[in-house]
């Protein structure tokens, strides 16, 4: 029986996030530049896409670029933004094919003008596809995304478009960059860090964690098959006890 087929098909996270890291180290290890690794990173990303909507995987969230990856070296900088060009544009048949829409979350605006662009023209082409959503975090940091929720709620009270009291947790979603995806299942991360680094902090909230020490560009369909089987074999309990769930 090979992995794929020990995965239960009516079983899967409804939701994937997948925070993509160690291109750099599996560049080092090489005796090559980091770019090289996030160049190799980009296969990476088309298996794990392709075989989610293979699986029927519904969601699938990808960490491609956080808040502070802005901090890093410029030229690393400006190699990830043509690169996330070049891939969008290379991607788009991959898309079309598996009837995957694509979308982005983050804070679209401080990418380069060029990066914008091609993003959302992949998002207009691709909007109508239902098989499997598609978001990539890009300029994405929680913190940021909770502090817009917070001061748009507080606007929409102090100009009684909503009351104090109708606050509630979905009122939190719903002014969420996500506010159209459910509750993150699953979270997968690479390279053998433990640590959230900032991502989807209210999404997670109960989500499985699944850390591997596989660096990033040689994540394959059958590690993230490891993963699902995994993830099968938890007993989620959302606070009740074990004689509660079974
Ligand atoms: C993940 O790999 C890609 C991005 C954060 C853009 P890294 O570039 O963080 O690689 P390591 O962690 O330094 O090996
Ligand atoms: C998290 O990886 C961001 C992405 C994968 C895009 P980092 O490599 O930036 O995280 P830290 O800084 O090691 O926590
Ligand atoms: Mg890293």
């Amino acid at each position: 029986m090979s992995l794929e087929d020990k995965i239960q098909k009516d079983f899967l996270p409804k939701h994937l996030a997948v925070i993509m890291d160690g291109n750099g180290r599996w560049a080092k290890q090489k005796g090559k530049l980091r770019v090289f690794g996030h160049e190799n990173g980009t296969k990476a990303v088309r298996q794990t896409v392709e075989a989610c909507a293979e699986l029927g995987i519904e969601n699938l969230t990808l960490y491609a670029f956080s808040t502070e990856n802005w901090n890093r070296p410029k030229l690393e900088v400006d190699a990830l933004m043509k690169l996330l060009v070049s891939s969008l544009r290379k991607e788009l048949n991959l898309l079309q094919e598996n009837n995957i829409r694509l979308q982005a979350i983050g804070a679209l605006d401080s990418l380069p003008k060029k990066a914008k662009k091609e993003l959302f023209e992949v998002i207009e082409k691709t909007k109508d596809n239902a098989r499997m959503t598609l978001t990539l975090a890009l300029s994405y940091g929680s913190r940021e995304e909770l502090k817009n929720a917070v001061k748009e709620i507080c606007y929409k009270v102090k100009n009684n478009i909503i009351s104090l009291e109708s606050i509630d947790e979905s009122i939190i979603n719903e002014h969420l960059y996500t506010q159209n995806l459910p509750d993150v299942d699953l979270l997968i991360r690479t390279s053998g860090e433990h640590r959230i680094s900032n991502f989807l902090l209210w999404q997670i909230a109960y989500a499985e964690l699944y850390f591997t020490n596989v660096l990033w560009p040689d994540f394959s369909k059958e590690h993230l098959y490891e993963a699902l089987i995994n993830y099968q074999n938890r007993e989620r309990r959302f606070g009740k006890t074990s004689e509660q769930i079974n």
